[in-house]
């Protein structure tokens, strides 16, 4: 890793992406003083415009969208750093534009904020003014494809032009705080590491619950769904993270090598089991939060005849020797009661109970990691109650080992994902971006699932907004004896 100066390239700098994420996450990169000073930041759209517009235009989108004042200092300098051009991206001949804004002598990272479609366009057209070298780096935004086929046409395109060193892939969860101490968590303290198997812990429960709705993105979202657009992904990578064996060391590939045996492991779902391990569902009107919400076939732009699914929950079986027996229950959805993302680690019961007759009253230890909001860590523990009976008796009573961010890291501000992630490009360090084969694996076993959804042709099972989803995927956990976790 190196903090050298680059080129920093912004595809598509007008989109919802770069204004809401990109653009806010550089400001504050630059507040922490994490952007090589003699960096450039050129951001491309179609539009005709002024760097003078430009640039009151990025003023007043940080302004909207970060959640201080703007600091002034802050501002001269990235404002110092900022250029524009106008790039028609599909016309090969307007990429000349490059040549007076880029130093062919330095390293480029070319982020591309624009839809999927135009990768390949994009790559040609810098190809075409011979500007890729091995130095450049490119940034991929999801979705990769829409299925296996298409990823691997996405990845064809793009690796025409780049090898896979140069492809940055971003998956937004890899770069949140949370999620990255899940490394820390498992192997920086021995009792995790050495009790994080099928011996000691008896299944894991990852839910990430959103409270939005699709957002004005009904057009996108009913040609994904929540399968595509959180499991295939987010869940997935969590997934991998919480299941791998331990990396030989933090640079890129041991950790990507790791995680790709884990979803290489994952127990193929079919039309054989789909019934018995899927459950999905789509929204109907209700309310969040108190304010009452129209249903997913109600929303603006719907086809009010859309079986896509809003809420997925899945069991999901990884075939090895560490979680041999050992489910992972997956759950996702929109229109939950509130935003929420947890993994709960339930760890194996006792074998026997000394404090009273009752197997039950003696609940097993629970480790809860909470991603998002309220970022923290939790342990369940059982703890004597203080104090004398006049039988003796030693009572019990459930208790928490409660480390929460706020608190414990209260002089640090959690970055966004975005800024963690736009600072490891610039760094040229690729661990916490996806690699192909990780893409394709996670395709393979999401497609399969599709597939037998599909072939069973049965509509998503309704849920009303503001719930946590159908009732079906609480059965999904009582059948066999589990429920799941309540959040806070
Ligand atoms: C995106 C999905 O990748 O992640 C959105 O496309 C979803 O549908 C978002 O809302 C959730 O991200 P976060 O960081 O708000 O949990």
């Amino acid at each position: 890793n190196s903090f050298e100066p680059c080129d920093f390239v912004l595809f598509g700098t007008m989109g919802d992406l770069s204004r809401r994420k990109l653009l806010p996450s550089l400001y504050q990169l630059e507040k922490a003083e994490l952007i090589h000073p003699d960096t450039t930041i050129i951001g491309v759209a179609r539009q005709e415009m002024s760097k003078e517009d430009y640039i009151a235009e990025v003023k007043s989108n940080i302004e909207k969208f970060s959640d201080k004042a703007l600091c002034e200092d802050t501002w001269n300098r990235l404002c110092e750093r900022l250029d524009y051009i106008c790039v028609d991206m599909k016309d090969i001949n307007s990429y000349k534009a490059f040549d007076d804004v880029v130093d062919p002598n330095r390293v480029m990272v070319c982020y591309l904020a624009t839809p999927p479609a135009i990768y390949g366009d994009i790559c040609r057209g810098l190809h075409g003014c011979d500007i890729i070298d091995s130095s450049v780096r490119v940034v991929l935004e999801k979705p990769i494809g829409h299925d296996l086929d298409s990823s691997k046409v996405i990845n064809d395109q793009v690796s025409e032009y780049f090898n896979e060193s140069q492809i940055y892939r971003i998956d937004h969860y890899l770069g949140k705080e949370t999620v990255l101490n899940l490394i820390a968590l498992r192997f920086a303290n021995s009792i995790f590491a050495t009790n994080w198997d099928h011996n000691c812990i008896d299944h894991v429960q990852i839910s990430v619950a959103e409270s939005v709705g699709i957002e004005g993105r009904w057009g996108y979202f009913d040609d994904a769904g929540q399968m595509r657009d959180m499991v295939q992904n987010h869940l997935l990578q969590i997934l991998s993270l919480v299941a791998m064996e331990p990396p030989a060391t933090l640079d890129a590939d041991s950790i990507r090598d790791e995680k790709l045996k884990v979803l290489k492991a994952l127990r193929p779902i079919d039309v054989s089991n789909i019934n018995d391990v899927t459950v999905r569902g789509q929204y109907t009107a209700g309310f969040v939060k108190g304010e009452e919400v129209p249903g997913y076939l109600e929303e603006d732009d719907a086809n009010t005849r859309s079986k896509t699914e809003t809420f997925v929950a899945i069991k999901a079986e990884i075939d090895n020797w560490r979680w041999a027996g050992v489910p992972f229950y997956l759950r996702t959805g929109k229109r939950m009661p509130t935003k929420v993302s947890e993994v709960v680690i339930y760890f194996k019961r006792q074998p026997h109970n000394l404090f009273g007759d009752s197997f039950n009253s003696l609940p097993p230890n629970k480790l809860v990691i909470r991603l998002q909001p309220d970022e923290g860590v939790e342990i369940t523990v059982m703890n004597k109650i203080p104090g004398l009976t006049s039988s003796g008796s030693m009572d019990l009573q459930k208790s928490k080992l409660d480390l929460s961010f706020s608190e414990a890291f209260s002089e640090e501000r959690i970055p966004d994902a975005y800024e963690k992630l736009l600072l490891e490009v610039m760094l040229g360090n690729q661990a916490l971006f996806v690699r192909r084969d990780e893409v394709e694996q996670a395709w393979n076993w999401v497609d399969s699932i599709l597939d037998a959804w599909n072939h069973t042709a049965e509509p998503p099972e309704p849920y009303q907004a503001g719930t946590w989803g159908p009732v079906a995927s609480i059965g999904l956990l009582a059948r066999e004896n589990r429920s799941w976790y309540e959040s806070k």
